[in-house]
Order: structure tokens, then sequence, then C-alpha cells
């Protein structure tokens, strides 16, 4: 039984894909930030939706990918006893391309812990979400969906190869060590595909906070493990891209990583 506070969660990332999000699907036109990564009007107009409608639940303040650097830092350093951190639209090129496959991402943190993690599907109507302790669930079903993988050989693996060092990701391309391999362009939709075990191991060359903050919890609730390249926990901080690595279960992350540590993961 999910607490009121995580069903509120869920119900405001819903509303918001639902009135701010979904209305301008196909239509929404590209920018360009300094980075050179995109974003849309419709980011802005979620992040805004989102900053006024979570304090409701919890009254700490918001940190989103979609404001200045300088902003985040800030909050970050005022909230370590309670902040949001959220990605309005993770898959944002996705989004604009037409190619249905986005969420809206939203985490809970204290003292450098996600404890309330959600993150929602509006083309599926998924909903994802976990609380520290609680488990992990899928519209109100407890994931894992399905036993994972039994060994390395046999799974699916989400590679992004963005970002990862070229002598690994040579190894990856040309002796995959998997099944089969998937990339599906939103992190935080890929991080619920391994707790789903819709992903067996899954790896990205360098996530921003707000891709893994809701989907780290998510996928360790459903009884995933991950860490950084390096076998080092993930480090949560904004301005830091952090390299990750998981698997469903303990089993495969061990297969997987010592396969990346035999192949250049350091
Ligand atoms: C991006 C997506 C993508 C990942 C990038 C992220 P955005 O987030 O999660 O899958 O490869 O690293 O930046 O920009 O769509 O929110
Ligand atoms: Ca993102
Ligand atoms: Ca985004």
């Amino acid at each position: 039984m999910s607490s009121p506070t995580l069903i509120q969660i869920v119900d405001t990332a819903r509303d918001v894909a639902r009135e701010v999000i979904m209305p301008h699907f196909l239509t929404a036109q590209r920018n360009t930030k300094d980075d050179g990564s995109l974003f849309t009007v419709v980011d802005l107009a979620a992040q805004e939706a989102l900053i006024e409608r979570l304090p409701r639940i919890i009254d700490r303040p918001v940190l989103g990918e979609e404001m200045p650097e300088s902003l985040q830092l800030r909050l970050w350093h005022e909230g370590q006893d309670g902040i949001w951190c959220i990605d309005p639209i993770d898959g944002t090129t996705n989004f604009i391309n037409g190619i249905p496959f986005f969420g809206v991402a939203i985490a809970y943190i204290a003292e450098g812990r996600t404890r309330y993690g959600v993150v929602y599907n509006p083309m599926t109507d998924e909903a994802f979400y976990a609380e520290e302790g609680g488990g992990a669930f899928l519209n109100g079903t407890a994931l894992p969906l399905r036993t994972p993988a039994r060994h390395l050989l046999d799974a699916v693996a989400g590679v992004d190869f963005k970002r990862i060092p070229k002598p690994l990701a040579d190894a990856l391309a040309t002796q995959s060590p998997f099944y089969s391999q998937r990339n599906f362009g939103s992190s935080a939709l890929e991080w619920c595909f391994v707790a789903a075990a819709r992903l067996d191991v899954y790896l990205h060359g360098g996530q921003m906070m707000w891709d893994f903050a809701a989907g780290t919890l998510i996928a360790a609730e459903a009884g995933a493990q991950c860490s950084m390249l390096d076998g080092e926990p993930l480090n949560m901080s904004p301005g830091q891209k952090t390299p990750v690595v998981v698997g469903a279960n303990a089993a495969l992350y061990r297969e997987w990583m010592d396969w990346l540590n035999a192949h250049g993961a350091r």
C-alpha cells in the first residue's frame, strides 16, 4: 500500500503531463541550449507547473533541469534536508520528433538520499514509483514484472553509447557480452525498465542527477543494484555527469561490472 504522499506525487506527474505536456506533442518547436542540447517551451511550462504544485505536497524547494546552473547549485546546498529534483520532460528529443517515449521524472531527496521517486510515461499511462523501504510499483503492480535473465549472455541490455570511453564503447559494439541491446532515449524511463526487468542490465556514460534521482530508488526498491563505472556509489550533485552501471539484480550487476572492468571501464 503506497503512502498518501507518494500517491499525490504520482497524481501530480499525471496531471502535469495531461494538462501541460501532451497538448503540444507533435507541435512543439525545438530550441537549443548553450551546451547544444534541446529544449522546448513545453519543458519550461511543465517545470513551472511542477514548481507550483510539488511544494503543496512537501513544502521544500524544487530544483529543475531547465534552471540556470547557479540557481540549481544554490537550491541544492540550501536543500540538503529536503528538496525536489525534477526533469519535466526526460526524452525531449523523442518528444520533439514525435517518438512516443518520454517521461516526467520527480524525486524527493533528503540528506543525499532519494526518499520518493516517480517516473510517468504519458504515452502508455505508465506510472513507475517507489518510496524508500516500500517496494517499487508500476500502476499498482509490484516490480519487477518478470524474473530477470539468469546470465549476462541472455540479457537484454540498455546501452546509451553517449560519453562511454572509446575502448569500452568499441568492445561493447564488437564483442558484446549480452543477447541484445536497446537505447530508448529517456534515461529516467530506462531506469524504470530495469526495475521492471524489461531491461536486465543498463549502462549510460554520463547522466545528470535529474536523469537518475527518481529511477535509482525505483530500481533499488525492485531489487536492482547500481554504481558508477568505477564501482563507487552514485554521486548526486547538480552540474556533474555521472556514468551509471545497473543490473536488475546483484548477480547480473556483478557479471556486467566484471565484463566492463575487463574491457576498459577503468
Ligand atoms: C536526456 C535523455 C537521454 C540521455 C541524455 C539525457 P533530456 O535527457 O535522458 O536518454 O541519453 O543523456 O540528457 O535532455 O531529454 O531531459
Ligand atoms: Ca533528462
Ligand atoms: Ca529534460
